[in-house]
This record gives C-alpha cells, structure tokens and sequence, in this order.
C-alpha cells in the first residue's frame, strides 16, 4: 500500500496569516523525498487553503503523481486540462462543510458526470470518483468510465468498537475487491491516522491511501519527512504480519 500526501493543510497554516509560510509546495517536496506516492491537493470553490498559484507550483515540482482533488465544476474542468495533473479525483462539495463529508453521488449526476469525465480523459489525465464503498457505488463508477474509485473510510475512522471496526474493513475489502473485478483501480482515504492505519493496511486490495489532516498535524510537531516515514511504517510493518 503507497501513501499520498494531501497538503492542503500547510496552505489553511499559511493562510491564517495570509503571507507567504509555510509553503505548501517545500512541503510537498519533503513528502516525496520521505516516500510519499503522490501529492494531493484540492483546490476548493472558495480557495480556503491551496490556491490557484498553488496548484500551478505544484505541477511544476510534484515528479510522483499530482492528484487534483475539485468539484465536477466547468470552472474546475477547465483548471484541470490546463494544469494536466495526473489525476483528478471527483468530490461533493458543500460550501460550509469543514472538509469532504460523503462520498459523490454517482446516480444522481450520471449522465452529467460521463460528459464531463471524456475531455478531462482525453486530455491525459486519469479520473477517480470518491465514493462510499458499496455495490452500486462502484458499479456505477465504473460504467460511467471511471479510472479510479477511491473508498470512502470517514465512517470507518469514527468507528470505536473492535466489531465494529471489522465489520467496516470487511465492507470496505468487499467493495475493493468488486472494484477489481470491474477493471477498477482502488485507492482509499478520508479519517485515516496513525491507530486505524494499522488495520486498515491490511486490506491487500487497496493500492494507496490518501491522508492529509492527521498527518499534517503530526509535520506540525516533528516535521514532514517524520511524518511520511512514520506512517509509512505503521503501513508496511502492518502489511508484513
Ligand atoms: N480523500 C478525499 C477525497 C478527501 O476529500 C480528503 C480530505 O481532503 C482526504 C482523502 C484526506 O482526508 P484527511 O484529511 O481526513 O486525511
């Protein structure tokens, strides 16, 4: 299982003060340096942390993969064929939410979505679609010509109970395993940090996780490169039992 990094969070840092530190771009760069698979960042409708100088920035530096996270918006679409990250990955956004609460719901913007994914694939770029991992979710994902589906694990990170706990992995391997089975990539994220990584990273079937909040707030202590590794591993120590 690999790691991407969200950075959006050293961006929220350096936007309380609105100057120029600490720059999510320097902080993108340790991250891959210390092993990260992947950046990830996304570039909200009201720019509360990375902004559009951001994402241009990090085209420009990010080697491994940059995974541009945004809204099925024209405004979005257009940023994306620009900028040619490697991938996008496709997520509800309410304007007063303080981050990404469910999963995109696929049935309702059906014919809409299939539209808007074909320009954004023809221009190189790979597509994945949050989703909650259930059947229809992933059906769905894949008969509209997803790439990608990346699981939903918020409520499998606000779960306390050791049976409750495994009943959300199982629901979650199920899920990437139909995934597979539809000529799906499966990534996951959302809640992730330094105890339910542990568990979950058995789940042989996911190939990378995306965290930002946890383990941002941990670079904020002991720094980035620290970070990354420390999580990196708590999954490969897990995955080798
Ligand atoms: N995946 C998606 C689709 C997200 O929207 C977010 C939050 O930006 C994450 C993963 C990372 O979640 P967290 O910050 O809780 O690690």
């Amino acid at each position: 299982m690999q790691l991407a990094v969200n950075i959006d969070h050293i961006a929220t840092l350096r936007n309380a003060r609105n100057e120029q530190q600490p720059d999510p771009v320097t902080a993108a760069m340790i991250a891959e340096l210390a092993g990260a698979s992947g950046i990830v960042c996304h570039l909200r409708e009201d720019r509360r942390h990375i902004r559009d100088r951001d994402l241009e920035r990090l085209r420009e530096t990010v080697t491994t993969k940059l995974d541009l996270e945004m809204a099925m918006t024209e405004e979005m679409q257009q940023i994306a064929i620009r900028t040619k990250p490697e991938l996008i990955t496709l997520v509800p956004e309410k304007r007063q939410e303080l981050t990404t609460e469910g999963g995109f719901n696929i049935a309702l913007h059906y014919d809409r979505l299939v539209e808007y994914i074909k320009p954004v694939q023809e221009a190189g770029i790979e597509v994945s679609l949050f989703i909650e991992p259930d059947k229809q979710a992933v059906t769905l994902a894949a008969e509209a010509g997803a790439d990608l589906v990346e699981l939903h694990t918020g409520p499998y990170s606000l779960k306390k109970k050791a049976g409750d706990i495994n009943a959300e992995i199982n629901r979650i391997r199920t899920a990437a395993i139909f995934a597979r089975e539809n000529g799906l990539r499966v990534v996951a994220g959302h809640g992730l940090n330094y105890y339910n990584i542990i568990p979950f990273s058995r789940i042989e079937e996911i190939e990378e996780v995306s965290i930002g909040h946890a383990l941002i707030a941990r670079a904020s202590l002991v720094g980035i490169e620290s970070a990354v590794k420390e999580m990196l591993r708590l999954i490969n120590n897990s995955r080798s039992k």
